[in-house]
């Protein structure tokens, strides 16, 4: 229907109990007892109120990651739910936000533990009239799990600290290596929830096109072989088998600059895919019109920079600053085109995410050399090679705190990551 609706729902956050094998038992901290959390899915303009109950042994938020939703309603750090309190979560999705989200904890200094122990779900939001809705859908979600001995799940070592942790198993829908079936073109989601892996897709024996980013449909499709999604991205694709076959789901090898004693990156075996041959469809030639920002007239500089602190480890920086609740790094004008220049300089890769909106590339920039985007869609999060600088269109349109960080979420924890105050 074209009314605006209410949606409620609660998300209780608190440890469960796992049987991995007949031996092994592991604690995990879910949303409703579920790993991942419930798949949210709205219209846009609707408005939704989700009840939050802290029953984790540690303070929590929730966070929207890539909506537009009011400052005091994102899961910011500053605002944290007790243990054993509760809160609700209310906004209105505007329109034009239809896309592919998802929600996780955003607390001070427990972003990452909390997310590796299980905390994230899905959140898609629908636009009312969508160009691909008689197409059927999959929703992908891969997280890690790193395990001890054991079976427990096991604390950041000073390299996953480092480097982002990457564990022993790479989970799809929370599953080890599932089966998954494509008997038609289907159009499939993609979330990143790792911690610190980076996703390199491979899709054999179909053919993909990518329709969407971050942020909803893009206006064209665009011919796909790989795909790379850094933690906290999202994708939307259309793959279509192209031949009856068994085939392997795999993420390539992709080096990210990791530091510490070099390990041969090998592929990694994510899910069988039982492939029927199919037709792919013809797409509409533009998917939606993607509104254009306009010229920018302000703009801000962002520079990553690591340091090895003797006794401490590594520090990850912007602006040669760490994470500070109370400071307030930059200031932007609610309603204003801007445009940033985000410098990696850092010999890893680092992505960059920040709160309340969606941007657009402009450009990147390696070693003097300028390169345009392969594609432009609706961006939230986006990958730096090391010593590159990525340009990005921006407007924050809700006035309040937001926060920008690597997304890779040890960084993120020990402070890679600034206050914007939007006025
Ligand atoms: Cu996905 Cu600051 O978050
Ligand atoms: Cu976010
Ligand atoms: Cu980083």
């Amino acid at each position: 229907s074209q009314q605006a609706n209410t949606f409620e729902a609660t998300l209780h956050a608190r440890p469960i109990k796992v049987t991995l094998t007949p031996e092994i038992t592991t604690e995990f901290w879910a949303y409703n007892d579920s790993i991942p959390g419930p798949s949210i899915e709205v219209f846009e303009g609707d408005t939704i109120k989700i009840t939050v109950k802290n029953d984790l042994p540690q303070p929590t938020t929730v966070h929207w990651h890539g909506l537009p939703v009011p400052a005091d309603q994102d899961g910011n750090p500053q605002d944290e739910i007790p243990v054993g309190g509760s809160r609700v979560y209310t906004f209105t999705l505007p329109e034009g936000c239809a896309g592919t989200y998802w929600y996780h904890p955003h607390g001070h200094e427990t972003v990452a533990e909390q997310a590796f122990r299980g905390l994230a779900g899905t959140l898609i939001v629908r636009a009312k009239n969508d160009p691909l809705v008689h197409l059927p859908e999959q929703q992908w979600l891969f997280s890690d799990l790193k395990l001890n001995s054991d079976g427990q799940i096991a604390d950041n070592s000073m390299m996953d600290w480092m480097n982002g942790r990457e564990g022993q198993f790479t989970l799809l829908n929370g599953s080890h290596q599932p089966k998954i079936t494509l008997t038609e073109a289907t159009r499939v989601r993609l979330w990143n929830a790792c911690s610190g892996r980076y996703l390199n897709l491979n899709f054999p024996g179909c053919d993909v096109q990518l329709v969407g980013t971050d942020g909803g449909l893009m206006e064209k499709p665009y011919a796909l072989e790989i795909l790379l999604l850094s933690p906290g991205e999202r994708a939307e694709v259309i793959v279509t088998p192209i031949q009856t076959a068994t085939a392997m789901l795999q993420s390539f090898a992709y080096d990210r600059g990791k530091m510490g004693p070099k390990v041969i990156e090998i592929p990694r075996f994510l899910a069988e895919m039982g492939l029927t041959e199919s037709k792919a469809p013809t797409l509409p030639s533009i998917l939606r019109p993607l509104p254009q920002l306009g010229t920018a007239t302000a703009s801000k500089y962002l520079e990553y920079t690591e340091e090895m602190k003797m006794g401490s480890g590594m520090k990850f920086y912007i602006n040669g600053k760490s994470h500070d609740m109370a400071r307030i790094d930059l200031v932007s004008n609610a309603g204003e085109v801007e445009e940033w220049t985000i410098f990696n300089n850092s010999h890893m890769d680092h992505n960059f995410h920040i709160h309340g909106t969606q941007f657009t590339v402009v450009n990147y920039e390696l070693d003097g050399d300028k390169r345009l985007p392969d594609y432009i869609g609706h961006k939230d999060t986006v990958n730096l090679r090391p010593y590159e600088t990525v340009r990005i269109k921006i407007r924050q349109d809700l006035k309040g705190l937001r926060m920008y960080h690597c997304h890779i979420l040890e960084h993120e924890t020990l402070g890679m990551m600034g206050q914007l105050n939007v006025i």
